[in-house]
């Protein structure tokens, strides 16, 4: 039998444009689709529209059609959206598709049968822009506690789900399936709201005050809460949307991607609505975390909303899935700049990747006619054999990483064999090799190695970025067929018998300008396209850290110069009359230092306390406001400090950074 995978997006509002947020998860989600579909398993992949409710009908109104109407104008903006993003969805649900409404009113009626459904009278603060009801104690100075907005006293009669009869259940799941609700920050979250009794659920809304939803079965003059009709996708879709004979059989899901704002209705409502519908919970649910633009929150009235086309314009499709999902780990919260973005295109993407795949080329072009010579004898040097060491046991590598859905390491892998491939080709020097012709056999072997390295990183690239893999199997001559099952074996290196002749073509990455500074980067606003390079602001540019002609070269003996220690705050505490000099206590391990850090407008004193950070630790003491510095905390950003550089793993003080 084979093995399933069966992943989901949220389905999202239809009140304005894709964003970056929508895009992320959704890239998020292909790539695990891609990658288990190569590795043959029966894959479901499902994302689409939430179109009921007050957000929707709202936004309706404001445009003043008919709130289908304005569904089916929005639709096709996330349709194309995922075309270019490259998104290959097995199902892409609306929830006003009249199955999925039948599938709604069955589950509906299914419970209200079984009793756990029951009329009460509501008296509560209604937040509208959440469309939930807030208990007395929850509401300060008449605001929702979630998104800030006035509430109002709402009473009515409503129909209840009896989520508090499941709590116990709902505890003992989370706590015995540790897998259930990830990254672990999040699970503790969760079980520390089930501290709390859960209340029943209201799931209806009088059509007198919402009428944009799924009737109920049991009583026509109300909707169905939009909360309740969107989770029932997951199980619909797969009803409807899937042309496999057993489509059933792919539930339970294997994995819920949510954003972390909305892990509580999903890990307590969706789940404890199954256990009354009596179905399986699904195996995971992973809360990601929130993307910030220039470490500020996204909003259309600042500007600052990334616009995913433009980006797509500017760098490429490959290049935008690149970076979301390599620049922070999944669960973390993280902040989009234009300048890391195209620091990272220059580095990896052109630099490292582009670079590669155009020099090996090139080399098979110009020394061997373009042709891959035949299997070369045995690995022959300790650098043969490291690169074919690192190329055999990355699919394993990638299959763990994408397991704990840590795409960022997953790609770091991927790219560390392309460093170290370039590596290779300095080493060996291949063109050295090419003019003594009685180094032949050497230049065939090198040139043979790097044909494999190609070929093992357009696999491995094929679920991340499709079209780079695709044009590299296409200049490399590959015929196999890299669609489905691909990987259910991984590649052995020298197994493949190369007949057909290379070709170079075009750069992969074309090096790109950095666009003008970020508050003036139509990139961010909401509305004009991305024209870089034609924008007549006269904004400097801003320096790009990561590339190399922003800051002139250094041999590696002047930066191990810098001596750089993991180190601990102790202590710290505002130097009087300044808003940004903070004045820390650290240790370093051998000592106790004094340091004096502009960080103060980022955080607060008492944030920083217990943190682990990077510090110089030889740098000659200066006096800043009068007081001593002894060393330097590193911390990202230009004009505006972003953030202190932390480690992930837990690193004594006092460890060497090199
Ligand atoms: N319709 C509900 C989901 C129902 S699922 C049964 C919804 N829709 S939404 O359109 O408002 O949000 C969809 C997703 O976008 C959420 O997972 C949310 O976390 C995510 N994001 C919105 N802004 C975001 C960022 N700035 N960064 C990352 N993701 C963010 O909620």
């Amino acid at each position: 039998m084979s093995k399933r995978f069966y992943v989901t997006t949220p389905i999202y509002y239809v009140n304005d444009v894709p964003h970056i947020g929508h895009a992320y998860t959704t890239i998020a989600a292909d790539v695990l689709a891609r990658f288990y579909r190569l590795r043959g398993y029966e894959v479901f992949f499902l994302t689409g529209l939430d179109e009921h409710g007050q957000k929707v009908q709202q936004a309706a109104s404001k445009a003043n059609i008919d709130p289908q109407t304005h569904c089916d104008q929005l639709m096709p903006k996330f349709k194309d959206l995922w075309t270019k993003l490259n998104i290959a969805q097995d199902g892409f649900v609306r929830t006003t598709d009249p199955q999925h409404q039948t599938v709604v009113q069955r589950y509906l009626q299914n419970l209200y049968d079984k009793g756990l459904i029951y009329q009460a009278e509501y008296t509560g603060w209604y937040c509208t822009f959440d469309e939930r009801f807030w208990t007395e104690k929850d509401v300060k100075k008449g605001l929702c506690p979630d998104c800030q907005r006035p509430v109002e006293q709402v009473s009515e009669r409503n129909y209840f789900f009896r989520m508090s009869q499941f709590q116990d259940q709902l505890k003992e799941h989370i706590q015995t399936h540790l897998d259930f609700i990830q990254p672990e920050s999040r699970r503790n979250e969760v079980l520390g709201f089930l501290q709390k009794p859960l209340e029943d659920l209201s799931i209806s809304r009088p059509k007198s005050r919402l009428s944009w939803g799924i009737e109920l079965p049991f009583d026509r003059d109300c909707v169905t809460y939009v909360w309740f009709d969107a989770l029932v996708n997951y199980l619909s879709g797969l009803e409807y949307l899937s042309s496999h004979p057993k489509a059933s059989e792919f539930w339970p899901a294997s994995v819920h991607l949510v954003g972390k704002d909305i892990l509580t209705t999903h890990a307590v409502y969706w789940s404890t609505m199954l256990m009354g519908m009596e179905r399986p919970l699904p195996q995971s649910i992973f809360a990601h975390g929130w993307w910030t633009m220039n470490g500020e929150k996204m909003s259309k009235s600042r500007g600052n909303v990334v616009d995913p086309h433009a980006m797509v314009q500017e760098f490429g499709t490959d290049a935008f899935r690149y970076f979301l999902l390599r620049e922070v780990p999944f669960g973390q919260d993280g902040d989009f700049s234009l300048t890391t973005f195209h620091g990272r295109y220059q580095a990896e993407l052109a630099n490292d990747l582009g670079n590669f795949v155009s020099r090996s080329l090139a080399m098979l072009g110009n020394f061997s006619k373009n042709m891959i010579p035949s299997n070369a004898p045995e690995t022959e040097t300790e650098w043969d054999h490291q690169l074919q060491q690192t190329a055999s046991t990355l699919f394993e590598k990638i299959e763990h990483h994408l397991y704990s859905l840590e795409f960022h390491r997953a790609l770091e892998t991927i790219f560390g064999l392309v460093q170290m491939a370039n590596q290779y080709i300095d080493k060996t020097a291949p063109w050295v090799l090419a003019k003594d012709p009685e180094k032949t056999p050497r230049l065939h072997t090198v040139l043979f190695h790097l044909a494999e390295t190609l070929r093992f990183l357009t696999y491995a690239l094929m679920p991340f970025m499709p079209h780079t893999a695709e044009s590299m199997k296409t200049r490399l001559g590959l015929t196999v067929d890299i669609s489905n099952s691909a990987f259910l074996n991984y590649p052995n290196w020298g197994e493949y018998a190369y007949i057909n002749p290379v070709t170079k073509g075009a750069s992969l990455f074309p090096k790109k300008d950095m666009p003008r500074t970020e508050e003036s980067q139509p990139a961010f606003s909401p509305n004009p396209p991305l024209t870089t390079g034609k924008n007549t602001q006269t904004v400097p540019l801003a320096p790009s850290p990561l590339t190399s002609h922003d800051a002139p070269m250094i041999g590696i003996d002047e930066f191990q110069k810098v001596q750089l220690k993991i180190a601990k705050i102790l202590e710290a505490e505002r130097v009087p009359k300044s808003s940004k000099l903070l004045k820390l206590k650290v240790d370093i391990g051998t000592e106790h230092r004094q340091i004096v850090a502009g960080i103060g407008k980022k955080y607060a004193p008492e944030d920083l306390v217990g943190k682990t950070i990077v510090v110089v630790a030889n740098l000659k003491p200066a006096k800043l406001m009068g007081i001593e510095s002894q060393g330097m905390v590193l911390a990202a950003g230009e004009n505006e400090m972003l953030g202190l550089l932390g480690v992930s793993e837990d690193i004594p003080v006092g460890t060497k950074v090199k």
